[in-house]
């Protein structure tokens, strides 16, 4: 069966929408855009349309690609001071001169959305999360709508970044799962999938995972999205022969991408509620 992102999403971002309509004050949210990589852009755009569609006010912040470190935490510093924004996100990866973890440590950690501060995934690793990343906190939400209990389940996160393969680890982790990481260096990978319950792929490389090492009725989740030359998109698992033998499957586009804009907003709701209740 697949897994149908796109609309967890709407159904997510319809169930936040109703929930603002009752709010005193509109929940807002920034981006920091610096530079103008394209893929970048194309996030930002539909991040500050998702914040119209459920009525959040939104500020888009374009920054130029030679702004100095000194300039870009100042605009964090006003925006950790200013009351009508409950969430701000730095779009990564940020060019190269600037150093991205001062830049992630300055974010006030009641409004890092992201839930990349060191305060945030320190409460994540210890099963007290405030705010938790978007992407591995949105394939959770598409894990509960298969209904499939994760508690003892074998879990394969195959990649090990900050942003995704670390945080879902310790997502899967906290719902009681058995959890292997592997990551680049892994020695025979397609032994490590060929047990698990659950597989969540990580690692930016086309089709790489494929049908034949996944176990029969697996759930698997793709979270890569790559171009080909011919400008078709596809994701870290090659589809075709993974829905053959998996249980459940997202489809790339239209699995995991839609849901961490929309859990975007959830945390921005759930910062708004918690800066509000002080
Ligand atoms: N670049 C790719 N994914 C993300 C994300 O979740 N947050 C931010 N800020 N930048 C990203």
């Amino acid at each position: 069966m697949i897994i149908n992102g796109q609309k967890i999403a709407q159904n997510l971002r319809k169930n936040i929408g109703e929930q603002v309509a009752h709010l005193e004050r509109k929940p807002g949210l920034a981006v920091i855009l610096v530079g103008d990589d394209p893929a970048s852009a194309v996030y930002v755009r539909n991040k500050d349309n998702a914040c119209k569609e459920v009525g959040f006010y939104s500020e888009k912040i374009n920054k130029s690609a030679d702004i100095s470190q000194a300039e870009l935490l100042a605009e964090v510093e006003r925006l950790n001071n200013d009351d009508k924004i409950d969430g701000i996100l730095v779009q990564l990866p940020l060019p190269r001169h600037l150093d991205t973890n001062q830049v992630i440590e300055a974010i006030n950690p009641a409004k890092d959305v992201d839930g990349f501060h060191s305060e945030n995934i320190g409460k994540l690793m210890q099963n007290k999360p405030h705010l938790r990343p978007c992407t591995p906190k949105g394939v959770m939400t598409m894990l509960a709508t298969t209904g499939v209990d994760l508690i003892g389940k074998n879990c394969v996160v195959v990649g090990a970044s900050n942003i995704v393969g670390r945080p879902m680890a310790m997502e899967l982790l906290n719902a009681h799962a058995t959890v292997t990481i592997c990551n680049s260096k892994t020695t025979d990978l397609s032994n490590k999938i060929k047990n698990a319950d659950v597989v969540v792929v990580a690692v930016g490389n086309p089709q790489f995972i494929k049908g034949s090492w996944i176990k029969t009725g697996a759930i698997v989740i793709d979270v890569g999205i790559n171009r080909l030359e011919s400008g078709q998109l596809v994701g870290d698992v090659d589809f075709d022969s993974a829905e053959k033998v998996a249980g459940w499957i997202t489809p790339v586009p239209g699995g995991v991408g839609p849901m961490t804009i929309a859990t975007l907003l959830e945390n921005t709701l759930t910062a708004y509620m918690a800066r509000t209740k002080k």
